[in-house]
């Protein structure tokens, strides 16, 4: 039996990582489109990789175990990659903290339970996150370590508290660096690390529905005025990740890497800063 890469996401950053680091494992591949796990599976497959697709939603508990549950049946599952997700542009506030911030959470638990000894996981975040002001010490340990279910009930969460999309998405992103520390002892506990990695804007279909959105010309404005003067594309960001997943990077765990080609340094820094 091959050991298992679980990928959560068949979008264009999770396939570039599985592609680095999924050589000789059965990859199975969760989206919530069928038809974007089809797609990458064949195309995965015609490559030589051995990979499976399966229809699955983060938000849902059930989903991901039943995802995991039919990973195991193929193996240990020593690799997860958990890519997937919904940007602001492309879904409500509702759907955004259920997919983004309790989904992530629920997987990344569920996953720490069975990955197998010396095992990898990476998620992704987004530098989103890192625009939000600072939250109290005591928010900031609510989202990392407050039980799943209760997760989505904390006030700071509530409709109220909670501006809009955009809003909703950088809170989801802040809990993902919070879990990925607070699960990371979890995970050393089995020998396994966890890591999370938070891409500026990289080419895929999520960030053109966002070009393409009400905040479009704030992301052509962002890449205009950062360091690198360009998007990134999911193939730097699977350089980091392929690092991070390696022996190589085997005192690294907890930890969240920023890769957004100096766009948050031009944000408190340079021409991104919000006019005073
Ligand atoms: N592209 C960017 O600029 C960018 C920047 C920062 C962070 N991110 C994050 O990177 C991750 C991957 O995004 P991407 O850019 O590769 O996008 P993508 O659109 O290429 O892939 C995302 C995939 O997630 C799937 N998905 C959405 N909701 C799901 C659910 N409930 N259950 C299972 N699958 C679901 C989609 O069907 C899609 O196939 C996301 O978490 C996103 O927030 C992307």
């Amino acid at each position: 039996m091959k050991d298992v890469m679980i990928l959560t996401g068949a979008g264009q950053i999770g396939m570039a990582i599985a592609r680095r680091m999924g050589y000789g494992r059965k990859i199975v591949i969760g989206d919530k489109k069928m038809e974007n796990a089809e797609a990458i599976s064949n195309t995965m497959n015609e490559a030589g990789f051995d990979t499976v697709p399966v229809e699955m939603d983060l938000s849902s508990r059930e989903s991901i175990m039943k995802l995991i549950e039919k990973a195991q049946g193929f193996g240990e599952v020593s690799m997860l990659v958990n890519a997937a997700g919904v940007s602001p542009s492309q879904a409500s506030i509702e759907a955004i903290l259920k997919v983004d911030l309790y989904g992530t959470a629920v997987l990344l638990e569920e996953v720490g339970k069975i990955i197998k000894k010396g095992g990898v996981g990476v998620t992704i975040s987004s530098q989103s996150g890192w625009r939000m002001p600072a939250l109290t010490a005591e928010e900031d340990e609510l989202l990392a370590t407050t039980p799943t279910e209760e997760l989505l009930k904390l006030p700071l969460l509530q409709p109220e508290n909670i501006k809009d999309t955009l809003h909703a998405y950088q809170m989801a992103k802040r809990c993902n660096e919070k879990r990925v520390m607070a699960e990371a002892v979890k995970w050393g506990q089995r020998g396994a690390r966890l890591n999370d990695i938070a891409p500026g804007i990289v080419v895929t279909p999520l960030a053109i529905d966002e070009f393409n959105g009400p905040r479009g010309d704030f992301y052509k404005n962002m890449f205009a005025n950062c360091p690198a003067g360009r998007p990134g594309t999911a193939d730097e960001i699977a350089n980091v990740a392929e690092l991070l997943m390696s022996d190589k990077a085997a005192f690294i765990t907890g930890s969240t890497f920023l890769i957004d080609g100096g766009a948050t340094a031009s944000y408190f820094y340079g021409p991104l800063a919000p006019k005073k």
